[in-house]
């Protein structure tokens, strides 16, 4: 099942593209050089997309699949190439559609021509049985879990583990439940020799008037006493801020790449560039005039 998308021939790019019209994009591509080489501590994390069907589909004010082809170029642009790419939920525009998947694999099939795996993960707009299908063809891995999207990618400096907090397509709240929690558990105690990230589409709150994961207590209690977690990455609010819990374990909201709720917050990505201790985070924005543009944030782990 396609939690990893592996890198596309170009004479796949060639085709996808025809069939979902991703011809704009071929300029990006063509723009890659040969040979071209990634580095292995710096990561693109996407979030948010909500790609519809339509590509000309507007919400917000947003053309959200000119944000993402912009993205696109963006990450392609970069003078340090990222070894891959994750897209951390909310793929699809709001009830994940197979024709939404369709336009998605289309838009990011760029960044596969260019050898970029990708991990993805879903959302509270997302469908997964219709993910799954969809994305059949590029299925590489198996589940961990049989019924969620999950999985351990291992880098240099870094493990990441990749949750899956969907519980019903188009209702708010996220939810892991028990299986997927002792998955994590028994995955992060089987994997304590580098810094552990876990990443998930919900974003925890400390607002108690407000459910963002309905078993948000017992995702904490699994990653707080494990001190070899270092960060907590979500998205699903459409903010970028960076905190630190009072354990240490620092709470990365990643922008979304299609609309704001909030005017004062950017639409954009995140590079991450993985250290021996610590991360530095580089916000790149869709608007480039934008004063946040290319701010960096630089985390150290907690010991
Ligand atoms: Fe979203």
């Amino acid at each position: 099942m396609p939690i990893t998308l592996p890198p596309l021939t170009r004479r796949q790019f060639l085709s996808r593209s025809l069939i979902g019209g991703a011809g704009l994009l071929l300029g990006s591509c063509a723009r890659l050089p040969a040979g071209r080489r990634a580095d292995p501590h710096t990561w693109a994390l996407l979030s948010d997309t909500h790609i519809a069907a339509d590509r000309a589909k507007v919400a917000r004010n947003i053309a959200m699949a000119a944000h993402l082809e912009a993205v696109v170029r963006d990450v392609l642009a970069q003078p340090v190439a990222p070894a891959a790419a994750i897209v951390n939920g909310d793929l699809a525009y709001n009830t994940g559609e197979s024709t939404d998947y369709a336009t998605f694999a289309a838009l990011i099939a760029p960044l596969r021509a260019a050898a970029l795996p990708l991990h993805l993960a879903l959302g509270n707009h997302d469908h997964r049985e219709r993910f799954w299908t969809a994305l059949a063809d590029d299925a590489t891995a198996r589940r961990p879990l049989a019924d969620r999207q999950v999985a351990r990618v291992a880098a240099e400096r870094a493990n990441w583990f990749i949750l899956d907090s969907l519980d019903q397509t188009n209702k708010t709240p996220g939810r892991f439940g028990e299986a997927q929690l002792a998955w994590l558990a028994r995955e992060l105690d089987a994997h304590t020799d580098r810094p552990a990230l876990v990443v998930t589409h919900h974003n925890p709150t400390t607002d108690p008037t407000k459910v963002s994961i309905i078993d948000e207590a017992a995702l904490y209690a699994v990653l707080q006493p494990r001190r070899q977690v270092k960060a907590h990455l979500f998205g699903h609010s459409h903010v970028w801020s960076v905190k630190t819990d009072a354990t240490g374990l620092h709470r990365i909201n990643l922008p979304a790449t299609a609309y704001v709720f909030d005017a004062a917050q950017p639409a954009g990505w995140v590079i991450a560039q993985l250290a021996p201790r610590g991360v530095k985070l580089h916000l790149r924005c869709v608007d480039p005039t934008r004063k946040d543009h290319g701010e960096v944030k630089e985390l150290t782990w907690r010991v």
